[in-house]
């Protein structure tokens, strides 16, 4: 995820800047960049990779007046992490860094590029700057033109803009990515996208709001909201401990990723739907032409996001599609026919396996497709195409935001498919998109459910067994339960379709086994009942999840009520991660390392 720094005063510009980038870099990135103005003169560097590149290039550059300076660490989402795409981004006299994405930069590129100016890079970020710089040349200041250019932005942003016309002042902006400014005895400002790199700095700190601008200089902190008005600072105080703070307060990286789940999901739709269709820039029309059949392939969750996949698709878009397991497919010698897109899922866009059948569906003529979090990983160098799921890095080595996004992005992708084989009608893929939106309310985290999953956590840590059911799509959900609590809780747990008990599993059904029941509403409904109905008549301990009062069951964790069994599938989705992470720390166990675990498997 991408990072901003700040830092308006008298100190070593540079140093701050450059420790402030570190601080972020357990975020992730793939190139960083920093923009320095003093005396009147501009210096900014980029480099592409690790940090240590960007201080290998400022190593000469001496910051020893007043200055004001930003940087940035850039994780890729639109355009290749190149040192062109690296922020700051230059306009004539001005640089921008910004976090989030700009929907309607394409319409202002167009505009621009109409009256004359030139781009450097393919983000969306670069149109701030030169909005900036046109609306400068007819306003009386350069806050006058900052204003204008902020209302003109849509999307999600978090900014900070210096510029030779204001030298020293820094313009910020906030609408739906994090920023917060620091201040201290020595009337020094800070900015940075988290709390880290003002750890140590700072003693009091404000978080900015949506809708929030304004500036800083020397002597001002000038805030103002959405309707312009000028507002008051809320400061408080700022924690000391970096780890947790790293953890935004949460007790582990995989809750956090679960709480933000809503956020990063929000990420990953942005810019790709309109009222009627969906966008994936990124693909060529052609893409799909010649195609009969999709083939998907991966390992672990990204695996259990592909078989979600396999029933929107052939639902959604009628279209043949198999889901392979990539250590199997590796070696079965597979018919693979070019009027097949091979597909591949990978969070980290490194498995070993996974990479290995792409290697071997290019071999043999197939179209290729990946849809991966990590831009600039092997499997997006190879693949001839790529999406990417916008999770930000996942640090949890028990994957949960990285399967949210995944599976959003197959759900869009069956509606893309939809509308260019016809096999929905336009009303029906209206009403899809207006579902999708409504993805990232449907995974908040309320703390009524999250109380109740912890208290009942404590029914759950022994026994000789789990079972996670569900039918449908609710299935591959059931596989994923499973392999959450196997991960983190070290119980033996196992994911089946709720009609397949019946044909073995069922021998095992008495008081010590455990069966995790996802009971939709929306989606066979009767049918997964009298399933769990069986299970419950040999005993069995069931822990029933639906929105619908189920009396057989032992334990019951109510859901919300919503129009579409999607909704249901992703509100389901963080009751199981939750659950996991609550048995796990019950258990005394390393909820974020596991044991036995690594979260990029790059082996065999
Ligand atoms: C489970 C988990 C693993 C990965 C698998 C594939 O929580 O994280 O099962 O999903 O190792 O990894 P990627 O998606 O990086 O290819």
């Amino acid at each position: 995820m991408c990072g901003i720094v700040g830092y308006l005063g008298e100190k070593d510009t540079k140093g701050i800047l450059l420790s402030g980038l570190k601080e972020l870099e357990y975020r992730g990135y793939d190139s960083a960049g920093i923009a320095v103005l003093q005396k009147n003169d501009f210096q900014s560097y980029k480099a592409v990779g690790k940090l240590i590149n960007l201080e290998e290039k400022t190593k000469e550059f001496v910051t020893d007046s007043f200055a004001a300076g930003i940087g940035h660490t850039r994780w890729a989402t639109h355009g290749k992490p190149t040192e062109l795409n690296a922020h700051p981004h230059l306009g004539e006299s001005s640089y921008v860094v910004h976090n989030g994405i700009i929907e309607n930069y394409a319409q202002l590129k167009k505009e621009l590029v109409a009256e004359g100016v030139t781009f450097l890079s393919q983000t969306d970020t670069e149109v701030i700057v030169h909005q900036f710089e046109k609306n400068l040349k007819s306003a009386t200041s350069a806050f006058e033109a900052f204003t204008k250019t902020v209302s003109e932005l849509e999307g999600a942003y978090a900014i900070l803009l210096v510029t030779k016309s204001e030298e020293k002042t820094i313009f910020f902006a906030k609408q739906g990515s994090p920023m917060l400014v620091g201040i201290n005895a020595e009337n020094e400002k800070y900015f940075a996208s988290s709390d880290t790199p003002l750890i140590g700095q700072c003693t009091d700190v404000n978080y900015f709001e949506d809708g929030d601008y304004g500036y800083v200089t020397k002597d001002e902190l000038a805030i103002f909201d959405i309707t312009g008005t000028k507002k008051e600072p809320i400061f408080q105080k700022l924690s000391t401990n970096k780890l947790s703070a790293q953890k935004d307060g949460y007790r582990f990286f995989m809750e956090k990723e679960i709480y933000e789940q809503s956020t990063v999901i929000s990420d990953t739709l942005l810019g790709r739907l309109t009222e009627t269709e969906v966008l994936f820039d990124e693909l060529d029309a052609n893409l799909f032409d010649g195609i009969k059949e999709i083939k998907l392939c991966a390992c672990g969750t990204s695996y259990h996001s592909a078989l979600t996949a396999s029933y929107m698709f052939e639902r959604h878009a009628r279209i043949k599609t198999s889901v392979e397991v990539a250590s199997e497919l590796r070696y079965r010698d597979p018919i693979l026919t070019t009027d097949t897109l091979f597909v591949v899922i990978s969070q980290s866009g490194e498995t070993a396996d996974t990479l290995e059948t792409l290697k071997m569906a290019k071999k043999a003529g197939l179209k290729t497709l990946v849809i991966c979090n990590v831009d600039n990983s092997s499997m997006v160098r190879l693949a001839d195409a790529s999406i990417l799921t916008r999770a930000g890095v996942e640090k949890g080595v028990a994957s949960t935001k990285a399967f949210a996004t995944q599976v959003t992005v197959f759900w869009m992708l069956s509606l893309y498919l939809a509308k260019a084989k016809n096999t929905l009608t336009s009303d029906e893929i209206t009403k899809q998109i207006q579902l999708l939106r409504e993805v990232p309310a449907s995974v908040q985290v309320s703390d009524t459910i999250h109380e109740k999953i912890r208290r009942l956590s404590k029914r759950y840590l022994n026994g000789h067994g789990f079972f996670f059911i569900g039918r449908d799509v609710f299935f591959p959900l059931a596989l994923e339960g499973a392999l959450k609590l196997k991960e983190i809780s070290y119980l033996h747990a196992e994911g089946y379709p709720s009609g397949e008990m019946k044909h073995g599993p069922i021998a095992l059904a008495d008081p010590g086994l455990t069966t995790i029941a996802l009971l939709p509403q929306h989606l066979l409904y009767e049918k997964s009942k009298s399933n769990v109905e069986e299970l419950s008549a040999r005993d069995a301990t069931i822990c029933a999840i639906s929105p619908l009062v189920f009396d057989k069951a032992d334990d019951y964790i109510p859901t919300k009520e919503h129009t579409d069994y999607m909704l249901e599938f992703f509100e389901m989705m963080v009751v199981v991660q939750l659950l996991s992470l609550e048995i796990s720390v019950r258990l005394g166990n390393d909820v974020d390392m596991p044991r036995n675990l690594a979260k990029s498997v790059t082996v065999e």
